[in-house]
């Protein structure tokens, strides 16, 4: 459809010129047509995000291990060794990740809510604490929010024997340790036995306010294997299990801080909802649309919607990318995530180049860092994303983002649209919370659907 959209559009336009300049062996998915205008009802009960931490430098577990940056996680190997041509563009000391208060087992725990992994786990009372090295440190080194989860003072937790859990995070954090079942609430919402890890050993670089993650994506991409002895976790042994949430939709809805706020106050308590059984609680237009969720061969960690292949992420058909000069580059995508877990927008190469010489004065891609420096008062190019037919608009607000500070205290800005990556066969793009910020994104796993709403503007 996309293809279609793009090459009638030339040729209506009479631009057939420009065709040399697009890589036409490319077309997005012959997926189910999207269904146009679904309004969603209001969700029966939300939660709002209660904190937003100054963001790990980790990017989401699965996503950068797939671009071959940790080569040595199992998941890699689902994928095979991925694009290691991939820059690292996490790291911004004042990315921010989106928290939610948890209740497991009776025990309260502040966690990161992440649709680009699957596990839900929380660091168990104990751990030891590593540093990315391996090399065992004092466990304020991990900092995390709480001492951790006591198994033993939980009523309800109950060991899952003779299975371990293992993830390693695309920065090379990793975790591993006991599974067990237990009750898990957000907000109203219980759910009893659910499946969680709980790690004994923890390389981990804390905010000092979660002890754990909330992933939200799909069984495949889960960590729990069946050997006792977590350093022999493989793609042989992994027993795949169902993330919370994955037999009910959820919406989340994400809200933009203020500049200063990015800056200066790690703490906001206005910042969204995860909502369930509807639309999550913000203003939103009338602009909606529902596209099925892309697919991948399971062996060859393509996109595919043919015979066994699966879900492993929320990836969704990018129509085209809108921004002045966008008719110049290609830029239709079917290996694009959304995942609220990565801060930036991470879209092909051709496209942030292009996109980030539209700003005015330009973004500069920095040789050190890998990512594209804009002073922070600079002039923001339109930029809107097209999917399933329908348009959604970024606001200008989140393609300035303060990125770090340099010696004399000067902050240093960032945009939000950045270089993920030649745009090759198993290459993986990200919308990020720079897109999430401006739509409201419904998640119904089970119909493999992704509804996404316009929001008004805030
Ligand atoms: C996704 O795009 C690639 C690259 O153009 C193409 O080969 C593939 O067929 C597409 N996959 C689907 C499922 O549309
Ligand atoms: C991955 O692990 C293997 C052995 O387990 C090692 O030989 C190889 O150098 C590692 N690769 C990287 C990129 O660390
Ligand atoms: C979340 O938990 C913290 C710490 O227990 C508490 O102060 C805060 O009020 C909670 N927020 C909500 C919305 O429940
Ligand atoms: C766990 O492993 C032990 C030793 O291998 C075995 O005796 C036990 O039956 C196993 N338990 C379960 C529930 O599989
Ligand atoms: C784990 O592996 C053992 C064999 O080593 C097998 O008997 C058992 O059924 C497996 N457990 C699960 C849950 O698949
Ligand atoms: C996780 O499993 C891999 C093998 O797949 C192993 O190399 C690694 O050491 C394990 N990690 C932990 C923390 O046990």
């Amino acid at each position: 459809m996309g293809l279609l959209t793009v090459l009638s559009a030339l040729s209506l336009l009479g631009e057939a010129a420009y065709a040399a300049e697009f890589n036409i062996g490319r077309h997005i998915s012959v997926a189910p047509y999207p269904k146009e205008d679904t309004m969603l009802p209001l969700a029966e009960f939300s939660v709002p995000f209660t904190a937003k931490a100054p963001r790990r430098s980790s990017k989401t577990s699965a996503l950068a291990a797939l671009r071959g940056k940790p080569a040595n996680t199992t998941r890699s190997k689902a994928f095979g060794a991925g694009d290691a041509s991939t820059v690292a563009v996490d790291g911004g000391n004042f990315d921010n990740e989106y928290l939610t208060n948890v209740t497991i087992g009776g025990q309260h725990f502040s966690l990161i809510i992440d649709t680009g992994s699957s596990d839900t786990w929380v660091a168990q009372k104990g751990f030891n604490c590593f540093d990315l090295d391996g090399n065992p440190v004092s466990p304020d080194n991990c900092a995390f929010g709480t001492d951790g989860f006591d198994t033993a003072v939980s009523k309800t937790f109950r060991l899952f024997p003779n299975v371990s859990f293992n993830i390693t995070y695309g920065d090379g954090e990793f975790l591993s340790g006991p599974v067990g079942f237990d009750t898990v609430t957000i907000g109203g919402l219980s759910i009893a036995h659910q499946e969680i890890g709980v790690p004994t050993l923890a390389a981990w670089r804390g905010d000092g306010i979660n002890t754990g993650f909330v992933g939200l994506a799909f069984p495949v991409e889960t960590s729990v294997y069946n050997t006792t002895d977590p350093t022999k976790a493989s793609n042989e042994n992994q027993l795949p299990y169902s993330p919370l949430f994955f037999s009910a939709f959820f919406s989340l809805a994400f809200d933009r801080a203020s500049f200063h706020q990015e800056v200066n106050d790690p703490f906001d308590p206005n910042l969204g909802f995860l909502s369930f059984g509807g639309i999550a609680p913000v203003p939103v237009v009338n602009r909606a649309v529902t596209v099925p969720i892309q697919g991948y061969s399971a062996t060859k960690g393509i996109p595919s919607n043919g015979p066994g292949s699966e879900f492993f992420f929320y990836t969704v058909d990018v129509e085209a990318y809108t921004f002045p000069g966008s008719n110049r580059v290609f830029t239709a995508n079917n290996n694009t995530v959304l995942d609220s877990g990565t801060t930036l927008n991470l879209l092909p190469a051709d496209v942030a180049a292009a996109y980030n010489a539209q700003f005015y004065p330009e973004a500069v891609l920095d040789p050190d860092f890998g990512v594209y420096i804009v002073d922070c008062n600079a002039r923001v190019p339109d930029f809107s994303v097209v999917i399933g037919g329908k348009t959604f608009s970024i606001d200008a607000r989140d393609q300035i983002l303060p990125a770090s500070t340099d010696d004399e205290g000067n902050i240093i800005c960032m945009t939000g649209t950045q270089d993920g990556g030649p745009d090759v066969a198993d290459g993986i793009f990200v919308l990020g919370d720079v897109f999430l910020h401006n739509v409201v994104a419904t998640f119904n796993p089970v119909a493999g659907e992704v509804t996404l709403t316009q929001r008004a503007k805030y």
